[in-house]
């Protein structure tokens, strides 16, 4: 496990994934243009050593371009281990023997090595200072964006109930100690925020861990602490500082944290801001982030990443979300085989689920469940259900289920007056607007007019074996 950004540049520099940029560039409009170069090419991290208005700063970037360096980031080859982690601690049997209960025990024991660790000295507490947003080499990405904007900023919060937030929101910076935070109305941020009065702590973090990195954009269900889930996910506790000037519990290894409280009776207009749809979303009112004290490191690495039409580096982390939730929700919903959220397919925006159908209807049930769970709510727009011996993966596999076994009338659902992502562009209305599904599932009888779904054709397989020999030695198909 990475202790911190540090060391997991230095893996990457080993693995020959990791490219200084030494011209000098800067963060506005160049150096985020440099990063869609390469993250489209599928290319490698960049490290930026000289970075325009920001001396003795680099930057950081396309760290989690490509599914292999996610898995990297996680130390895993496959990340439904990491949701199994989870899951695991949820599902073990009920302890019934005198040797169950023992186990049963030492299980809820080793649940503590994913406790957040509480340290008295911290790398981010380098250098404490008085806050000056404007002086983080933050992003202005797209020519027409309101101004800079944090973009992988890692936001802290907590409940009055002890539970930490911990979420990846665009915050846009307007001052050298205010800034916009755009978190959506459905984000655990948001419903704290919604229901505290003043100005509510809260903490920026930006880089560290990787797997707190990651964790920040993932979908934690409420009422689950983010620093025991960041912990689950890194398999070992994050390592943990008080804050300088909030009550809240910040990463020590970050390279910045900025600490200050995010108030709601103080709303002002953020963006546009060029979004992951590949437009500029106009924004809307958000509360303000106040900024109170400046933890970093003496020489900090920022990062940042960039969105716009995909895939850009936040398709590699929906499709880890898609991984690592997939033994939660099949959990939730255990006829669920498998699922994919394509890379194209706006982060969560497309789903495709293949189930082990049983009863008439399957599918529909399927489809309520997916779009009442977490973030699917909002952001799957388009779900589409096959049946379990369909490839979700395979994009023509799920189109020629589609082709063969929809009849639309019967088997697309349109949900009217939905929740949706605030950002969709196809909405009437921001945040509010439809649902589309399709099941394209093999029909019982009694979603047939009484009819057996038809055989479907397969050649004799001793003919077939026969044949592909006699092609193989007339040398017409590749041994
Ligand atoms: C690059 C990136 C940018 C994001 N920007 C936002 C944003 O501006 N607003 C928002 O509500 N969610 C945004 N998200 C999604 C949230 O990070 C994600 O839904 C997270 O789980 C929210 O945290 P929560 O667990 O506190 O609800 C972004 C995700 C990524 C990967």
């Amino acid at each position: 496990m990475f202790r911190d950004l540090r060391e997991f540049l230095e893996e990457l520099e080993r693995n020959g994934q990791l490219r200084h940029v030494n011209e000098e560039l800067s963060p506005e409009l160049e150096i985020p243009e440099a990063i869609r170069q390469v993250a489209y090419r599928k290319g490698p991290a960049l490290l930026f050593e000289r970075v325009k208005g920001h001396e003795g700063w680099r930057i950081a970037a396309n760290l989690f371009g490509t599914m292999e360096r996610i898995r990297l980031a996680l130390g895993t080859r496959r990340l439904e281990d990491l949701g199994e982690r989870l899951t695991g601690l949820i599902t073990s049997p009920l302890p019934t023997s005198l040797m169950d209960r023992l186990r049963a025990l030492g299980e809820a024991i080793g649940l503590g090595k994913y406790m957040p660790r509480k340290v008295g000295r911290a790398p981010v507490k380098e250098v404490v200072e008085e806050p000056d947003l404007t002086a983080l080499p933050a992003f202005k990405s797209w020519p027409k964006d309101a101004g800079r904007y944090i973009t992988y900023g890692l936001l802290i919060t907590r409940t009055s109930q002890g539970i930490y937030n911990i979420g990846v929101y665009r915050v846009q910076v307007v001052g050298s100690k205010e800034a916009i935070v755009h978190a959506q109305i459905h984000k655990r941020a948001a419903e704290l925020f919604n229901s505290s009065r003043g100005c509510t702590d809260a903490a920026i973090a930006i880089g560290g861990d990787p797997a707190l990195m990651l964790s920040g954009m993932m979908p934690t269900p409420y009422p689950l602490d983010e620093y025991l889930f960041a912990g689950i996910v890194r398999g070992e506790g994050v390592e943990v500082v008080e804050g300088e000037s909030v009550d809240l519990l910040v990463p020590a290894n970050a390279e910045i944290v900025i600490e200050g409280c995010v108030d709601t009776s103080d709303l002002r207009k953020e963006g546009p801001f060029g979004d992951h749809y590949g437009v500029y979303d106009p924004g809307g009112l958000y509360p303000t982030f106040k900024a109170k004290a400046s933890l970093r490191r003496k020489d900090p690495i920022y990062y940042g990443t960039v969105v716009g039409r995909p895939p850009l580096e936040d398709a590699y982390m929906g499709k880890a979300v898609e991984r690592i939730f997939l033994p939660l929700i099949r959990m939730l919903v255990p006829e669920i085989v498998d699922l994919e959220l394509p890379e194209y397919g706006l982060y969560q925006g497309v789903a495709i689920a293949s189930i082990r159908k049983r009863y008439p209807g399957h599918a529909k049930k399927v489809m309520m469940s997916l779009w009442g769970l977490g973030h699917m709510m909002s952001l799957t727009k388009v779900l589409i259900i096959v049946d379990e011996d369909v490839n979700v993966h395979d994009i023509n596999e799920v189109i020629y289920a589609v082709a063969q076994r929809v009849d639309p009338q019967r088997d697309v659902v349109v949900i009217q007056g939905a929740h949706v992502d605030v950002l969709d562009t196809g909405s009437p209305v921001p945040g509010y607007g439809s649902k589309l599904g399709i099941d394209a599932t093999r029909k019982l009888p009694e979603e047939y007019g009484g009819r057996q779904w038809p055989e479907e054709v397969r050649p004799d397989e001793e003919v077939s074996k026969r044949v592909l020999e006699a092609l193989r030695r007339a040398g017409i198909v590749q041994p």
